[in-house]
C-alpha cells in the first residue's frame, strides 16, 4: 500500500481559543524538534497531518500552520449550501478560504446529536467537493446495530447514501472514516482484524462505485475510535487502513506527536 497517510486529529468541542493556539504551536515545535522528524521531510515520508478545530478557532490556527508545509487544516462540519438564509450554518467556501483542506462530514455525534442523516451527509459531501475541500466522511455502526447483526449492511447503507450519484474527478478526493461508534472514546479500540474487515468491506463498495483507478488513487479509508500511540501502528499497517482519524489522544501535543512518530 503505497498511499500518503493520513492522520487527523479531531479536537472536537474540547478546546477554547487559546487552547487551540498553544496546542498547535506545541505540536509544531515537537515536530521540528524531533530527531528525523522535520516538517519540511513529511512530504517525502508520505505522511499528511491534519488538525480539526473548531469554527471560532480556525482562522487563529490556520494563521500558525501557513507557513509550514506538511501540516493541514480541517474543519468539524460544513452546511451544503454556500451561502444564503441559513441561520447559523457555515459555507464550505469559507472553510476553503480560511485555509482549510479538509472537512469532517457526518461524525456520529453529529449523526446522535443533531440528527444529521444520511442524506444531509449526501449534500454536504457535493458541497464540500464543489468548494474544493476533501470531505472526511464518518461512517460506524452502533453497539445496538452491531448486536442486531446488521452492521455491515449500516456501513454500505451509509456510504451508498453518501455517495450516490457523486463522481469524482481526477483532482477530487475523499476520506473514508470507519469508526464504529461504541468504540469512540471508550478507551479500547477495535482490534485490527476487525477494522481489515470492515475497511475491505468499504473498499469492495467503492470499487463498485467508480474506476478502480480512482480508488487507488483518490479515495482513503481510515480507522478511527479509541487510537493511541501505543495501538496506531497496528492499524496502520493494516494492507486497507490509509491512516487513523484521533479524538481524545490528539488533545495533547506529547501523545500526538508520538502517533505521528509511530507512522513514520
Ligand atoms: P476517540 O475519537 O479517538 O476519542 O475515540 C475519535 C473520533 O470520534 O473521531
Amino acid at each position: 500500500n503505497m498511499k500518503r497517510k493520513i492522520i487527523i486529529a479531531n479536537w472536537k468541542m474540547n478546546l477554547g481559543f487559546k487552547e487551540s493556539k498553544t496546542l498547535s504551536e506545541k505540536i509544531l515545535k515537537k515536530l521540528k524538534t524531533r530527531p528525523n522528524f522535520f516538517l519540511r521531510n513529511l512530504k517525502i515520508k508520505k505522511l499528511d497531518i491534519i488538525l480539526c478545530p473548531s469554527f471560532t478557532n480556525l482562522s487563529e490556527v490556520s494563521r500558525i500552520l501557513k507557513s509550514k508545509s506538511g501540516i493541514f487544516l480541517g474543519a468539524q462540519d460544513c452546511f451544503w449550501e454556500d451561502h444564503g438564509e441559513f441561520t447559523g450554518e457555515i459555507s464550505p467556501v469559507w472553510l476553503k478560504n480560511l485555509g482549510c483542506r479538509y472537512v469532517i462530514l457526518g461524525h456520529s455525534e453529529r449523526r446522535k446529536n443533531l440528527k444529521e442523516t444520511n442524506n444531509m451527509v449526501h449534500q454536504k459531501v457535493k458541497a464540500a467537493l464543489k468548494a474544493e475541500l476533501i470531505p472526511i466522511i464518518c461512517i460506524g455502526e452502533t453497539l445496538e446495530e452491531r448486536r442486531r447483526g446488521i452492521k455491515d449492511y449500516v456501513i454500505l447503507d451509509q456510504l451508498s447514501s453518501a455517495l450516490t450519484g457523486i463522481d469524482l474527478d481526477l483532482k477530487q478526493k475523499i476520506i473514508i472514516a470507519y469508526e464504529p461508534v461504541w468504540v469512540i472514546g471508550s478507551g479500547r479500540a477495535i482490534t485490527p482484524n476487525e477494522a481489515e474487515y470492515m475497511n475491505k468491506i468499504i473498499l469492495q463498495r467503492m470499487i463498485d462505485f467508480y474506476p478502480l483507478e480512482r480508488v487507488k488513487k483518490n479515495i482513503s479509508i481510515i480507522y478511527g475510535g479509541s487510537v493511541s500511540a501505543d495501538n496506531v501502528k497496528s492499524f496502520v499497517d493494516l494492507e486497507t487502513t490509509d491512516g487513523v482519524l484521533v479524538g481524545g489522544s490528539s488533545l495533547k501535543a506529547a501523545e500526538f506527536v508520538k502517533i505521528c512518530q509511530a507512522i513514520i
